[in-house]
């Protein structure tokens, strides 16, 4: 009999064999139920002998404790990336144009002196690259890329991932280990994953590089280890105490194989040559869309390590490798209709409903002809025969229409115009002109939703409905803009909850938001009993969006062009609803990156009766917060600057100068009979007259910026923080990020995502990493979160 600790360790080896055998050779020696046994077993041995766990125990995998952030790593190898080539293929005859590799080839044996060299070529996987570091053969630490010098710790994520060995295969164990490879979904199990968020009523993953990064990312390891991810090898970042040391890539290959590390079975080797190189890379793209998992290319590296030496790096890049990129996946379809799309902004789009294809390893029904332009350029109608493409992660788009395909008519005017339907090919008798069958494709000038007006702004390449929220499209998406975590934030009233309940016609507004009750949401949901729970929470969340930031209500509303930082900047500039409302059109152009088209969004959409009336209902139920303006607006609102974004009148920076300087005031700037003729012919036309009108009260009413006397004002301007620089590191005892973040924006700083010598401070928290360290560096003031909360509730 052995003792409980030889049988945890028999058990654990027995297991990781059978591991091995599973995920990593993929020819298991024992049934599924004999592992499971077994895993049993020492599940119940370490439960009761927790002193007898071992590192490299299967029962690791399945995740643990919740992290609250990861801390940074510095690799002690930099993670560099590779110099791409790309072989686009002639659009006549397919074939491929490979000068890039060529000349990257024709480099290498430059520099080499020789005239062919030795590569190793490998799948250029399309996943995120991590680094993994194993100590007397144990794993023991995990890390992202990052920006290639410092990743993030990852460690006990990738515990869960199946085909990663916990301790190295083999008797002899290298004192020291660092491999460099691709953690990625397989497709099969990508597919699985969004079929289980689709039916969770979760949005799915946009492909299987999306799926794995998130993944990977999750704080709660047990969530990374139910979504099966992959991790293939592709190289050696650190060797030492091995028995021996590889010499080329391929041995560093064999060397990973041996000590339990997956490689791409059937697509690794080395080629001597160019020529054999392509013939590979021509083979690879064959066999691509059946590999079970996503690749954009070859790598191709020089495989003698010491001729890897010889070449060195240039600028990140190793000159020894080149990743051998494929063109984007195209195929030929037919177009059975041309549809329009009404977007959350109104965008009309349309989009061609395609036969099913199966390009770059999914079936493709439709793909984007992204507007009207596109449409009229590429000349696709229904009936053609059209090259698709799918590159990535991109939407399928149609590339070009084969006009030699297109369905025909012959016009037969003895015939008085009848029209006769022919077959291209087929012999005929008549003798009139062939034409199309069908018209061009034109854009409907009615919302196929709502049935608004479809209108195109001169320069826009998009046309947009004008129906907005009174448009069903645009309603039910301006909703989930509305209540998403970064506007309103009202959890539980996702997606589908909101498309469900437009579709049930309780919701038409925000306002109808408010008024939601446990009846009203129970009309989405089948089972009453377990709805009432449900109901509750997300009356409770609703409950709590009331009293919103300022500046998320903005980005709430969904106005054209405001997305989150512009609606920071107006909320920070003007601080409650009220002036932004009233603000005039030049007045918001004069903000520092809000530009005449966004000043424009922005005006248009207040002075929407239909908005207004909207906005009023909502505010019945919300009370965003309020802050006066801030005094620097009515610096940037200075007359020099409004005059130069005056409608009908074009001044330039100086001739604005100048006519501000002549005229000495506001009120002159309205009266004064000696102004230039331009100026008063401009002023004298109604229109522009109420607009100066109403400029020059606007601004008159911001709070003045007398340089240290703020104190009457109500704004939250904080002199210890306003236009101060700020970057946050590592995890704060009680905030987080972006609670921080808003907090010091709120107060008029700013905080950027890197340290510099123009930073102010860096509120630093727990595990605080390279950025803790370049702040110390530059002298940089380091605060903790108290401090900062110091100087934010401070009086300044
Ligand atoms: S070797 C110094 N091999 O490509 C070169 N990289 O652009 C180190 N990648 O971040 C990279 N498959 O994520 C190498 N077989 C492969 C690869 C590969 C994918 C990714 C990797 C890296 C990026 C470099």
């Amino acid at each position: 009999m052995s003792t409980p600790q030889q049988r945890i360790r028999t058990l654990v080896q027995t297991l990781n064999r059978y591991a091995r055998e599973y995920y990593t050779l993929d020819a298991p020696s024992v049934p599924d139920a004999e592992y499971d046994r077994l895993y049993r077993e020492l599940e119940a041995l370490e439960a009761e002998y927790p002193q007898f766990r071992l590192p490299e125990s299967p029962t690791q995998r399945v995740g643990g404790a919740v992290l609250d952030g990861f801390e940074t790593v510095v690799h002690a190898v930099p993670m560099l990336s590779l110099n791409n080539a790309f072989s686009p293929r002639n659009d006549e005859t397919g074939a491929f144009d490979h000068a890039e590799f060529l000349a990257f080839d024709e480099r290498v044996c430059k520099e080499l002196g020789v005239s062919q060299v030795e590569y190793a070529a490998e799948p250029k996987f399309d996943g995120l690259a991590v680094s993994l570091l194993y100590q007397n053969g144990i794993l023991v630490q995990a890390a992202t890329r990052g920006d290639g010098t410092t990743g993030e710790n990852v460690t006990e994520n990738i515990k869960t991932v199946r085909n990663i060995p916990l301790k190295l295969h083999g008797e002899k164990q290298p004192a020291l280990l660092e491999v460099r490879g691709e953690v990625l979904m397989l497709k099969a199990d990508f597919a699985a994953l969004n079929q289980r968020q689709l039916e969770a009523g979760q949005k799915p993953f946009a492909n299987p590089r999306n799926a794995a990064a998130g993944s990977l990312r999750q704080l709660d390891s047990k969530i990374t280890a139910q979504r099966k991810l992959h991790f293939f090898a592709y190289g050696i970042a650190q060797l030492s105490g091995a028995e021996r040391l590889p010499e080329s890539h391929m041995e560093e290959l064999a060397l990973l194989h041996e000590l339990g590390f997956s490689l791409p079975e059937g697509y690794f080797g080395a080629y001597t040559g160019a020529a054999a190189v392509l013939r590979e890379y021509e083979r690879l793209a064959e066999h691509r869309p059946r590999l079970p998992y996503e690749i954009d290319g070859m790598v191709v590296k020089v495989n003698s390590l010491a001729e890897q030496q010889q070449l060195g790096f240039v600028s990140r890049a190793p000159r020894w490798a080149i990743a051998h990129k494929f063109p984007a996946e195209e195929a030929l379809t037919t177009v059975e209709a041309i549809d329009v799309q009404v977007g959350r902004t109104g965008a009309i789009t349309p989009v061609a409903r395609l036969a099913p294809v199966f390009v770059g390893g999914v079936t493709v029904t439709n793909a984007t002809l992204h507007n009207q332009d596109e449409v009229a350029r590429k000349d696709v109608r229904v009936g053609d025969t059209v090259v698709v493409r799918r590159a990535g992660d991109v939407i399928p788009e149609v590339v070009r229409v084969l006009l030699e395909r297109r369905p025909m008519v012959e016009k037969q005017p003895a015939l008085g115009g009848d029209l006769f339907l022919l077959r291209r090919n087929s012999q005929s008798s008549f003798s009139g002109s062939l034409e199309p069958l069908h018209e061009p494709f034109r854009l409907p000038e009615t919302c196929p939703v709502c049935g608004s007006a479809v209108e195109r702004e001169a320069g826009e390449a998009v046309a947009r409905c004008t129906g907005g929220m009174l448009c069903q499209a645009q309603r039910a998406q301006g909703l989930i803009h509305f209540a998403s975590r970064k506007a309103m934030d009202i959890a539980g009233l996702g997606d589908k909850q909101i498309e469900a309940l437009v579709a049930a016609d309780v919701l038409h507004s925000f306002a109808d938001i408010y008024q939601l009750d446990i009846a009203k949401l129970q009309t989405i949901k089948d089972s009453k009993s377990a709805a009432t729970k449900w109901a509750q929470n997300i009356l409770d969340s609703i409950a709590q969006s009331r009293t919103p930031p300022f500046a998320r209500f903005l980005f709430a509303l969904g106005i054209r062009h405001v997305g989150e930082s512009t609606a920071k900047q107006l909320a920070a500039a003007f601080g409650n609803l009220d002036t932004v409302r009233r603000a005039p059109e030049p007045i918001l152009a004069c903000l520092p990156d809000i530009g005449s088209i966004v000043a424009h969004a922005i005006a248009h959409y207040f002075r929407q009766p239909a908005q207004q009336k909207m906005l009023d209902d909502l505010l019945q139920h919300v009370t965003p917060q309020a802050a006066a303006p801030s005094p620097q607006t009515r610096a940037h609102a200075a007359p020099e600057q409004w005059l130069q974004r005056l409608p009908g009148i074009k001044l330039s920076e100086k001739r604005a100068a100048e006519l501000w300087q002549l005229a000495g005031s506001l009120h002159a700037l309205q009266t004064d009979q000696a102004l230039p003729q331009e100026w008063q012919d401009w002023r004298r036309q109604p229109a522009h007259a109420t607009l100066l009108q109403d400029i020059i009260a606007f601004t008159e009413a911001l709070p003045e910026n007398s340089a240290g006397d703020v104190s009457g004002s109500l704004h939250p301007e904080n002199s210890s923080i306003a236009g101060k620089t700020f970057v946050l590191t590592g995890t704060l005892p009680t905030l987080k990020r972006d609670q921080a973040a808003a907090l010091i924006e709120a107060a008029g700083g700013k905080v950027s995502g890197s340290v510099s010598k123009k930073t102010d401070f860096v509120v630093a928290g727990e595990a605080a990493g390279s950025k803790l360290e370049k702040a110390q560096a530059l002298g940089v003031t380091v605060l903790s979160e108290e401090e900062l909360l110091g100087m934010l509730g401070g009086a300044d």
